[in-house]
């Protein structure tokens, strides 16, 4: 059997896109409380102020936060043995700038702790995903300025201490090479810019983009430096979204893109948190995009001193590069590229690739010696619930197999991957189109697209699949998945 015997099935989910709530236990505004619903053909939009007659679904979500308990016995029944969670930092400090946190915001999560606590599920939080409170972003222009640092160590600070017995595996920030695009400046480092509304094409700041994800990655070493020192047993990983790419011809230039590509969109990122500094490549980088950063002294040594502990990513898709123009393009996660002909797509032209997962666990495996944990992977689809109360998903059972397949090969060849928590185990609302519709549950939930629905949970095939997966520990009976 490939998979070790602790391994860490589990599932996955972020408050903002799970929690409702928004208003609740004293929580503050946050920024992904100000994005309206899309779809692929249009995109989001960026609200400044709430605006009349326009729908923001991440302040409804899943509803979690008034289903907490039952959602957590469901993951229970499905044997999970981790549940990969985020803290919202505005329902802990509302505006980000209280001298004290929320009391009724440590409750809650609290709470969420004791239910995991009681199914036998371990929790593996991130601090930030793709949230922080509003203000932030009104008063400081999010991560652009160097304060924020300060701010989310205060904040990390207050959740490490009152979870230090409840939590072991902590994950800093959601995702951070997302900062590396356009995309990222918003959702991931809290910056808008004068004249952002289009949550696809957002006004960009190159320089202040790349700073932002500089006070981001001092903020992650303090917070790995700092949560050692409040529980020398935490286990403190950083999270890299893979965007993997091939060069789509064997064309030596096509090579060369490739190589940079992998450079430039994951190793910037994972090198400075796993080594400790920035890459040999990375002067190059910014004088060819005239980035010009802001480095103090003392940055230096907290990346060195503040490397994580262990690797996370997610992995949804594969993408191919090339010089040639003229090539079919299609979508992905947070970037899209020239089309693979070999490769299917989802229902939202990602490109679904279980042999670039084995690629890149071992390339990731190879580059840094880190035991590494896959945080998302699913596929993200449209479902029907049948009036019988049932759903059937063989497109996600037949995706997520072939990736848990992919996992055993790396796990043969002898990557140290410790867990695998599928995205979205319950319905959630997307993150790049705040759609309902686009499902990776488990767990099917009762709404659409705007919130209307009984939020009732119903259990889809592929739970009592992955359910049959987890009790045999990755294979079935007659050894397959
Ligand atoms: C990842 C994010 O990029 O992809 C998640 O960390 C997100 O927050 C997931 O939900 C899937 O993307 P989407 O757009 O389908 O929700």
């Amino acid at each position: 059997m490939a998979f070790p015997k602790n391994f860490l099935w589990g599932g996955a989910t972020a408050a903002n896109q799970l929690e409702g709530g928004y208003a609740e236990g004293g929580k503050g505004l946050s920024i992904a409380d100000m994005l309206t619903n899309g779809t692929h053909a249009s995109p989001r939009h960026i609200s400044s102020v709430t605006e009349e007659g326009r729908y923001y679904p991440n302040r409804i979500a899943s509803d979690f936060y008034h289903h907490y308990k039952e959602d957590i016995a469901l993951m229970g029944e499905m044997g999970f043995k981790a549940y990969r969670m985020s803290i919202g930092w505005s329902r802990i400090f509302p505006t980000g700038e209280e001298e004290r946190p929320n009391q009724a915001g440590l409750d809650f999560y609290k709470e969420v702790f004791r239910e995991l606590r009681a199914n036998g599920i371990e929790p593996i939080v991130t601090l930030s995903h793709y949230e922080m409170p509003l203000n932030l972003t009104n008063k400081y222009n999010g991560w652009a300025d160097r304060r924020v640092i300060d701010l989310f160590l205060r904040y990390a600070r207050a959740v490490f201490e009152y979870y230090k017995d409840d939590v072991k595996y902590w994950l800093t920030f959601n995702e951070i090479n997302c900062g590396c695009l356009p995309l990222g400046n918003y959702m991931s480092l809290g910056i808008r810019n004068e004249g952002t509304a289009n949550f696809l094409d957002q006004v960009d700041d190159v320089n202040l983009r790349y700073q932002g994800m500089h006070h981001q990655f001092v903020a992650s070493a303090r917070a790995v430096i700092e949560g050692h020192a409040v529980n020398p047993e935490f286990r403190i990983g950083n999270m890299i979204a893979m965007m993997p790419v091939y060069p789509l011809t064997p064309d030596p230039k096509d090579m060369l893109l490739f190589q940079k590509n992998w450079r430039d969109m994951q190793y910037y990122c994972a090198d400075v948190q796993i080594r400790g500094e920035y890459p040999y490549f990375a002067p190059r980088f910014w004088k060819e995009n005239g980035i010009c950063l802001d480095i103090k002294d003392e940055d230096l040594v907290y990346l060195r001193q503040g490397k994580v502990d262990y690797l996370s990513i997610s992995y949804y898709q594969t993408n191919c590069v090339t010089l040639k123009k003229d090539v079919a393009q299609t979508a992905g996660n947070l970037l899209g590229g020239a089309k693979n002909p070999y490769l299917e797509v989802s229902d939202w032209g990602w490109q679904i690739d279980p042999d670039g997962l084995r690629y890149t666990l071992n390339e990731l495996y190879g580059r840094y010696r880190l035991p590494i944990i896959i945080v998302e992977n699913g596929l993200g689809a449209f479902d029907r619930l049948e009036e019988d109360g049932t759903i059937h998903d063989p497109y996600r059972i037949d995706y997520l197999r072939s990736h848990i397949k992919a996992m055993a090969g790396a796990l043969e060849d002898g990557v140290d991957l410790f867990g695998y928590t599928m995205w979205g185990c319950i319905d959630i609302t997307s993150a790049s189109t705040g759609e309902m519709g686009k499902r990776y549950g488990f767990i099917y939930v009762d709404s659409d697209d705007f919130g209307n629905g009984t939020f009732k949970r119903y259990r889809k095939d592929s739970f009592f699949w992955y359910r049959d997966v987890i009790r045999n520990n990755g294979g079935t009976e007659d050894g397959t998945v």
